[in-house]
């Protein structure tokens, strides 16, 4: 166009700066609003509030504010979108006060807000109580996506009593609850340790025609496992199953976790036969939960056997499986096996934790293989990973007693740097 000396007008530049937006590019979109500026096209409410969307999606929201306050200065009117669009990026980043400061001005501007702009602010402002009320009197009906928003939000500030008061008056209201409303409700009510509440909250919804899903009984037993009530969790597995809700992985890997928790190995495995002739699949977490519980139990063999029997179901073991083993044979001094299954990780890409490679060194050291403990300790330092005092020490030890002088220092001042710094109760023996 420029060559063909045609200038842009308005629009052109507004479709510019619509798409640059769009696809994240906010600096050359704000380039753009310069350019158009400085030929003398005047912006208008649409472009700034696509910038301000733009930045405030973006995470930026110093920039969004910005040019609000480029666009008040130019006497150009926000609307109830921009202010939206703002509140929308202060509320993700929890610059509720903010949020909420906004809100207020577009009220008193006499600008109304719509549906979608309370569920943003609602959904960020968990405290949210005065707003629904502010909103009911401001004359909108709350639908339910609003409701879930506001159950979700307050029962994650732990306001659970007024999350099951509100559902009540809603319900008096006649709106009627949906599952997701539910199981937001009873999340919160188990998370904040109501168990007892939750069953009765379960109870309501059957006789209300929602009928659980499994996320309600997943949720529940996930209660009672993290309880050790291992009895009443799998009573709802039967429970479930007769209704003929089908499980799902996350079912399982709770369930086995409660019972790998309560140290129920025997029924954690019988679970794992159980599903795996249901045909449902196990995930690499279910197996990770027996193994390390086995490992804890220094029963090397039953953890072994769990891993072959992951390997033969086709179940690829993660970075979890790996540094798990390997930490369970270096403690029981399997240091062929340990090594072992280091190289295969390393080959997959995946990193060993620190936890881990302290315990491949303390196990190397202690079978004397030199070698190999020290080719762990130089990795470790090479990814600036913190070794443990006691390897500091013994290798320190080492170059002291080979003559290596600046080697022994150097690590003298890294184990200082790394162990002792924030220990200085414990450390400085
Ligand atoms: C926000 O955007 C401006 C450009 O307008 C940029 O200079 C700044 O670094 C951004 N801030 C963040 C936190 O991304
Ligand atoms: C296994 O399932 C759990 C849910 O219990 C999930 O969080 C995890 O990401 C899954 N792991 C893999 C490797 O798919
Ligand atoms: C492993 O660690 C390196 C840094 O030491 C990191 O760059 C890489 O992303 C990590 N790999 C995985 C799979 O986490
Ligand atoms: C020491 O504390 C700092 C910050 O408090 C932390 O980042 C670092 O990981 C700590 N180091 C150790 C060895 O615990």
């Amino acid at each position: 166009m420029r060559q063909k000396g045609l200038k842009p007008n308005a629009f052109t530049f507004n479709s510019l700066i619509f798409l640059l937006c769009k696809t994240g590019k906010l600096v050359d979109a704000e380039k753009v609003l310069r350019e158009m500026i400085s030929q003398g096209v005047f912006p208008d409410n649409v472009v700034y509030t696509t910038l301000i969307d733009g930045f405030s999606k973006m995470g930026n929201v110093s920039s969004a504010h910005r040019m609000y306050d480029e666009m008040q200065s130019q006497n150009i009117i926000p609307d109830f979108i921009t202010y939206t669009a703002l509140i929308c990026g202060f509320c993700q980043n929890g610059k509720v006060a903010e949020a909420d400061k906004l809100f207020h001005e577009m009220l008193n501007i006499g600008l109304k807000a719509d549906e979608f702009t309370y569920t943003t602010l609602i959904d960020g402002y968990c405290k949210a109580f005065s707003l629904h009320t502010e909103m009911i009197q401001m004359g909108l009906i709350p639908n339910v996506v609003t409701y879930t928003a506001l159950v979700d939000g307050l029962c994650k500030q732990g306001e659970v009593d007024t999350a099951n008061e509100l559902l009540h008056e809603m319900c008096g209201k006649g709106l009627v609850l949906n599952i997701y409303t539910c199981n937001a409700l009873l999340n919160g009510l188990c998370k904040s340790g109501n168990i007892m509440q939750a069953v009765k909250l379960m109870k309501d919804m059957e006789v209300a025609g929602i009928k659980p899903d499994a996320f309600t009984y997943t949720t529940l037993m996930d209660a009672y496992s993290k309880s050790g009530q291992m009895v009443m969790a799998h009573q709802l597995l039967h429970e479930m199953l007769q209704k003929g809700i089908k499980p799902t992985v996350v079912t399982f890997n709770v369930l086995m976790n409660g019972f790998c928790m309560s140290r129920m190995l025997e029924d954690g495995q019988k679970l794992l036969n159980w599903m795996l002739e249901k045909g449902i699949m196990p995930n690499a977490t279910t197996y990770n939960s027996l193994i390390k519980q086995q490992c804890i139990r220094n029963d090397m063999r039953a953890a072994t056997e769990v891993y072959r029997g992951m390997c033969h179901q086709g179940v690829a073991p993660d970075v979890n499986t790996y540094n798990i083993l390997i930490r369970g044979h270096c403690k029981a001094r399997n240091m062929k096996e340990a090594w072992f299954l280091r190289k295969e990780m390393v080959e997959k890409g995946y990193n060993l934790t620190v936890e881990t490679y302290n315990a491949l060194i303390k196990g190397f050291i202690k079978r004397k293989k030199y070698m190999e403990a020290r080719e762990l300790f130089e990795e470790m330092r090479k990814k600036e990973l913190p070794a443990d005092k006691e390897i500091y020490c013994i290798f320190a030890e080492m170059n002291y007693e080979e003559g290596n002088i600046d080697l022994t220092l150097m690590l003298c001042d890294e184990a200082v740097e790394k162990c002792l710094t924030n220990n200085s109760k414990g450390g400085r023996s």
